[in-house]
């Protein structure tokens, strides 16, 4: 049977005190709005829809890859469901609604709400929940046999239902032929004057068909972001199974609550993460590798048995065996091979440094092409910006770069070249060649006059 997914995501959400819409909020680099179209593809849903509405500018560039669809005014949650009725007509089987703001459902209980709705053949599931204060909730209503009758929400419920603890979380599966025609008898007769899409389980049993409960196994999964305070306790609860997922596939952490990484990162196993680390966006770390600590890797490759030392490193190339930090600084572009080594307040863009090439301390270098087995000594600078543009230094293999150098591009030393410490080099060095760019050491005799 066809199953989609419509995502809810037009609220503003003024609680988070925020001039960005409340789903575009970040958790581990991700919007929150992603976490949920995320977590309902990998439950194999066919279509996802997003129905965005406050800060549209913003959501619509993260739900791309859905089809978006606009909800005009906020009057209700059945109105917003309505939105989506053109771009759903062809469907005929599941929908399953889910809120933008709400990042921590899985895709297990995703597909066992379109499960329990397709076998039953019921026209609702609604997924529930006994949180510890049910205030503001929506509560499930059941008639004498225990079957779901309604849901009142709280600011409709008489005082014996506000007494119900058992809530509707906001996921639900419905038959989709069923949804898009009930919406139509939705009113706005309540406490809120909104359009509510919870009067669709009452309608469900008016007309004789199933309507179901489904208990979410971990209520936590509903937990919903209204304010920085629950983003803070959502990026825990993600930090914490993203966390136990690695170190179950064989990666140590010291201290996993001082760790970071993003959902799409990869790590290999016997990998070490020492404490205060951040692994985000399309970082992969190779097997044997240890970082930290104190480390924030964005978007970087790191081989395997490498040793990342406090540094800070986005969209860098770290291969096999090398090292970098403490205090390094590598930038787009970076790409350390195979055993080479950045040091110490070492900051390194757009730049080889080639197999087993040493940059040990103080140094930038920007713009450069390293070859092998190179020593750039402490201090070493390429002076790659005149203060229009950007120029290229080129250095071969086995060259020996005297300490405190200034390298001033464009400019190319040959294979195996010396250069002088405290050099300012201005000119190509060839081959095999000593260069010097630097005053001659004088004495200057009887310099202190006699007395
Ligand atoms: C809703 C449920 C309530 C449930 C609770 C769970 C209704 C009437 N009530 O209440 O039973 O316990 O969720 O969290 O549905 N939205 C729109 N457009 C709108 C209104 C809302 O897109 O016009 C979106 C919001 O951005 C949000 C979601 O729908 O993502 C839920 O809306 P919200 O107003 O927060 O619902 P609650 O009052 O919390
Ligand atoms: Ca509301």
């Amino acid at each position: 049977m066809e199953r989609a997914a419509l995502v809810l995501a037009a609220g503003a959400g003024t609680r988070m005190k925020s001039k960005k819409p409340k789903v575009a909020h970040e958790i581990l680099g991700k919007p929150l709005v992603n976490w949920v179209i995320d977590a309902a593809r990998a439950a194999g849903m066919d279509e996802v829809v997003t129905v965005v509405g406050h800060g549209r500018q913003i959501v619509e560039p993260l739900v791309a890859g859905t089809t978006v669809v606009e909800q005009k005014e906020r009057k209700g949650t059945a109105d917003a469901v309505a939105a989506a009725a053109e771009a759903l007509a062809h469907l005929d089987g599941s929908v399953v609604v889910l809120s933008g703001d709400c990042p921590l459902i899985t895709p297990a209980t995703i597909a066992a709400l379109a499960e329990l709705r397709e076998t039953a053949d019921a026209a609702a599931v609604v997924l529930t929940m006994k949180p510890d204060n049910p205030f503001g909730y929506g509560r499930i209503v059941r008639d004498e046999a225990g079957q779901v009758l309604r849901i009142v929400e709280q600011k409709d419920a008489t005082a014996e239902e506000a007494a119900i603890t058992e809530c509707n979380s906001g996921f639900y599966c419905f038959d989709a032929k069923f949804l898009f025609e009930a919406l139509g008898q939705v009113d706005s007769n309540n406490a809120q004057g909104e359009f509510y899409l919870t009067d669709v389980i009452a309608i469900g049993r008016a007309a004789g068909r199933a309507v179901m409960a489904l208990e979410s196994p971990d209520a936590q999964e509903c937990l919903g972001v209204n304010s920085r305070i629950q983003l803070a306790e959502a990026t825990a609860v993600l930090q914490q199974r993203i966390n136990n997922a690695h170190m179950a596939a064989g990666v140590t952490m010291w201290a996993p609550d001082q760790v970071w990484i993003g959902p799409d990162v990869k790590i290999a196993p016997d990998v070490e993460l020492l404490p205060q680390v951040m692994l985000l966006g399309t970082t992969s770390i190779g097997e044997d590798s240890v970082i930290g600590p104190n480390c924030r890797l964005t978007d970087t490759v790191v081989g395997a048995g490498c040793t990342i030392d406090e540094t800070v490193a986005i969209e860098a190339q770290v291969d096999d065996g090398a090292t970098c930090g403490p205090r390094a600084y590598l930038r787009p572009g970076a790409h350390l091979c195979e055993k080479a080594k950045a040091g110490t307040h070492v900051e390194i863009k757009k730049s080889t440094v080639g197999k087993g090439s040493k940059v040990p301390h103080l140094s930038y270098v920007g713009d450069a092409t390293i070859g092998e087995g190179v020593n750039l000594g402490a201090g070493t600078i390429t002076c790659n910006y005149d203060g229009k543009h950007k120029h290229p230094t080129v250095i071969g293999d086995d060259v020996f770069v005297g300490s405190s150098t200034m390298l001033v591009a464009p400019v190319t030393i040959g294979e195996g070249a010396t250069i002088g410490a405290g050099s300012v080099i201005t000119k190509d060095v060839s081959p095999h060649t000593l260069g010097l760019g630097r005053a001659r050491q004088v004495e200057i005799e009887g310099w202190k006059p006699k007395a």
